[in-house]
């Protein structure tokens, strides 16, 4: 038990991913045996398991129901800074992930060093997290994502692929902009970040982890139709390019929050899979 990485998250697409690579010494916490929105009763669950490390893969990922719903900011925030005070008395390294919608969308390409300037519910908890941790936490690093998505349920590759059961036309938003990146790509990227930090040469830092490249919403469903429709054997179906506007959605998406990769693959010495090959890496495990 003595070096113990506790992953907070334990059925979400992340924590799937990394429970098939990750060391033997990590023991995943679901939201039954901690919940997040139990805030008080957080550092005592934590307490008993003695982490030597903690890493955060949950998070109230419902971005339209964010904008209402009170347990976005108590998952994505408050539970955060409590995590961080914990990691903090204990002085062990806190890895938490974090989401591109931190940014306002209006440039692409974003560095670690920009701005982030958030226009919904959910980008601004999540922001409001990172910020706890950097004022809180003496060694944490942040991972800030995108599009994330697997071979699983729950995702943005299963909405389509049951929509192509259903035999229905497929939509796809010409002008949101991103880089869409598979679970099991990013479970790799935090494999190597733990290798360096039990190394103790890391710093705290803010890093940005997604698959190469950027793509609109539309040419990522294109993408998808072509190489599903081979997977299962079965016709293309006809994609329809609409606005964003067209779906009616509760919060605001912000235009293209594609990441410059750059410094986690110096940092690491990882070179990460473009987000083209890499998807046809992932339909080929369907
Ligand atoms: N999904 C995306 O497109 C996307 C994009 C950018 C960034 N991210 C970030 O990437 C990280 C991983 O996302 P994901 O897609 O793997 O998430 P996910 O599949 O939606 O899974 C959510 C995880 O959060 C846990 N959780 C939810 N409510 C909880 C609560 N009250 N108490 C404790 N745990 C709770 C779930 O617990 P159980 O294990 O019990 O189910 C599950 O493990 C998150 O930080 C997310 O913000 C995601």
């Amino acid at each position: 038990m003595e070096k113990l990485i506790l992953v907070i998250g334990s059925n979400g697409q992340l924590a799937l991913s990394f429970k098939k690579i990750c060391p033997k010494e990590t023991k995943f916490l679901s939201s039954k045996e901690l919940d997040l929105t139990n805030i008080k009763k957080i550092n005592q669950i934590l307490n008993f398991y003695q982490p030597k490390y903690i890493f955060n893969f949950a998070a109230y990922n419902k971005v339209d129901d964010a904008e209402k719903d009170k347990k976005n900011i108590l998952i994505n925030a408050e539970a955060v800074k409590e995590i961080s005070n914990f990691c903090s008395e204990k002085d062990i390294f806190f890895l938490h992930v974090s989401t591109d919608y931190v940014f306002d969308g209006s440039i692409g390409n974003y560095c670690e060093e920009d701005n982030p300037s958030p226009i919904n519910a959910y980008g601004s908890a999540k922001l409001k997290g990172e910020n706890y941790i950097r004022e809180i936490c003496k060694k944490y690093i942040i991972i800030r994502t995108a599009w994330l998505y697997s071979n699983g349920k729950n995702n943005f590759l299963d909405a389509i692929r049951s929509q192509f059961s259903d035999q229905k036309d497929l939509k796809g938003a010409n002008d949101i902009i991103g880089s869409p990146t598979s679970s099991d790509s990013l479970a790799e990227g935090i494999l190597m970040v733990y290798k360096k930090m039990q190394s103790q040469s890391l710093s705290s830092g803010i890093y940005h982890f997604a698959n190469k490249g950027r793509t609109s919403k539309l040419e990522f469903v294109r993408k998808i139709n072509k190489l599903l429709s081979k997977k299962i054997n079965c016709k293309e179906r006809k994609v329809i390019s609409v606005s964003n506007s067209d779906f009616d959605l509760k919060a605001d998406r912000p235009y293209d929050t594609s990441l410059n990769v750059n410094k986690f693959e110096s940092e690491f010495g990882f070179i990460i899979p473009n987000w083209n090959e890499e998807l046809t890496k992932i339909i080929e495990k369907i």
